[in-house]
């Protein structure tokens, strides 16, 4: 069991981090590469200001060391928390220098450990680095093997700055990306009194999972931000406004719509998201981010239609399920039908399946956008006996015999077999965002 821990990076992460584990009643040695900051911190003096830090070192400091030496610090511990930064590149992109140094440290120091060593990094990290730049270099540099002789996770921090010491006591959740059963352990032993779920994942899902909450934060500031500027202009108070949309946590703040796979229709968000669009037009200012979320979902349909190009055998598909959503006839901006308009378009012959939709209702609704004859509406079953079959979610109460798909070209856009892994794991299955 891990009683000794490295922190490698005395940052706002590190730092805060080192003084949290010491409290949680673990002997931690702090390393830096600066050694000014750690001259510094052996004088007990702190580099940052973070609100509570000062006497929290204080009170744990026979627990807390701290050393410019990485051989040291891992020498010392059964484990290191890796919190160096991520800054970005002049292009925008991550520069990973410090990230790969120190797992080029760790891997000289793990050549000449005698026992199994955990290597865990909190440092935000793009999807794939785990794989494919920091487990390869601990193994060359130490010449040994993960899962072997040592472990290792990507387990994100999500503390903020002004409120980290809480923060790192209390997270919204605790993700720990890795594929060793014996790192996540030692981890959930460390996490164990912390009261939040907990969360074992492979590397890349938990690498992005870090992209996508700053992301989403960036885009709910966004969001709150131009709904606020437009609400302004006819004369309602932004802050009420978005104090009762967070009051619904329902709908709005909730899972709901938050689940990658087709693009949205219906006769409610794409007529609403266009009244406002219209309205804000003529006011004469620029919301880019509103603006953006009709072209971003119908680039969505375009993808459909490039996964469809890309692997269907012969211009033939069959589109299961035609209305808007699931338990309905309504066809009003489907994005099913967009499909269809982008494959015939391309030269596609399409077929459709729904129970609850036939041609007449598409006509009535799309006028000539569609060509759509009555008998392009075939039975379940010989839409099923088809080779390229699409999948929009719209209908689900599909036939139980897997074998029925084996063979069938299954592009899933909606995830109606996302919870069945005989179909899943077919090599013809085909689907947008897993
Ligand atoms: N600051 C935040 O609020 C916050 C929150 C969550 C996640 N993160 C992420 O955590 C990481 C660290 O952030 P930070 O704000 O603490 O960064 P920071 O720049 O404050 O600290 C990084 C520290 O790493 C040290 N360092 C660099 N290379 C080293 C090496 N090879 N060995 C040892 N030390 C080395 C630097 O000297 C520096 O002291 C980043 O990836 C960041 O995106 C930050």
């Amino acid at each position: 069991m891990v009683k000794n821990i490295a922190v490698i990076g005395l940052g706002y992460v590190g730092l805060v981090g080192s003084a949290c584990l010491a409290k949680m009643g673990y002997n931690v040695i702090g390393m830096d590469i600066d050694s000014s900051k750690v001259d510094m911190l052996k004088k007990g003096k702190l580099p940052i200001y973070e609100e509570g830090l000062d006497e929290l070192f204080q009170e744990v400091k026979s627990k807390l060391e701290f050393t410019t030496s990485i051989d040291e610090a891992v020498k010392k511990s059964d484990l290191c928390f890796v919190c160096v930064g991520t800054p970005s590149k002049k292009d925008g992109s991550v520069d990973l220098t410090y990230v790969e140094q120190a797992a080029k440290e760790i891997g000289e120091s793990l050549k000449s450990l005698d026992k199994y060593y955990y290597v865990v990094y909190r440092s935000t990290i793009p999807p794939t680095t785990s794989q494919e730049l920091i487990i390869p270099t601990l193994e060359k540099y130490s010449n040994k093997k993960y899962q072997k002789d040592f472990g290792y996770a990507f387990n994100p921090e999500f503390l903020r700055e002004g409120s980290a010491i809480y923060d790192f006591f209390n997270p919204p959740k605790t993700v720990i990306g890795t594929t060793d059963e014996k790192t996540a352990q030692e981890l959930l032993e460390i996490y164990k009194s912390m009261p939040n779920e907990k969360i074992v994942i492979p590397f890349v899902e938990a690498e992005m999972v870090k992209y996508v909450d700053n992301i989403w934060h960036a885009i709910k500031v966004d969001f709150a931000n131009e709904i606020g500027y437009a609400a302004k202009q006819f004369g309602a108070d932004g802050r009420l406004v978005m104090d009762v949309f967070c009051k619904d946590r329902k709908l709005n703040i909730s899972p709901t719509y938050l689940k990658p796979g087709f693009a949205f229709g219906g006769s409610c968000l794409p007529k609403d998201v266009k009244g406002l669009l219209s309205l804000i037009k003529k006011k004469n200012i620029e919301e880019p981010l509103l603006e953006s979320v009709l072209p971003s979902n119908y680039s969505h349909i375009k993808k459909a239609k490039h996964l469809i190009e890309e692997h269907a055998e012969g211009k033939e598909v069959v589109i299961l399920g035609v209305a808007f959503k699931p338990g309905t006839d309504d066809v009003r901006e489907s994005p099913a039908i967009y499909l269809a308009k982008e494959l015939l378009d391309s030269g596609f012959k399409v077929y459709y399946f729904d129970p609850l939709v036939n041609a007449e209702k598409v006509r009535k609704t799309f006028g000539d956008f569609i060509d759509i004859k009555d008998e392009d509406f075939i039975s379940l079953e010989n839409a099923i006996n088809k080779k390229n079959l699409v999948f929009t979610g719209s209908f689900t109460n599909l036939p139980k015999d897997t074998s029925l798909y084996k063979n069938k070209n299954i592009f899933d856009l909606n995830g109606v077999f996302y919870d069945i892994p005989e179909i899943r794991s077919l090599e013809t299955y085909y689907a947008l965002c897993w």
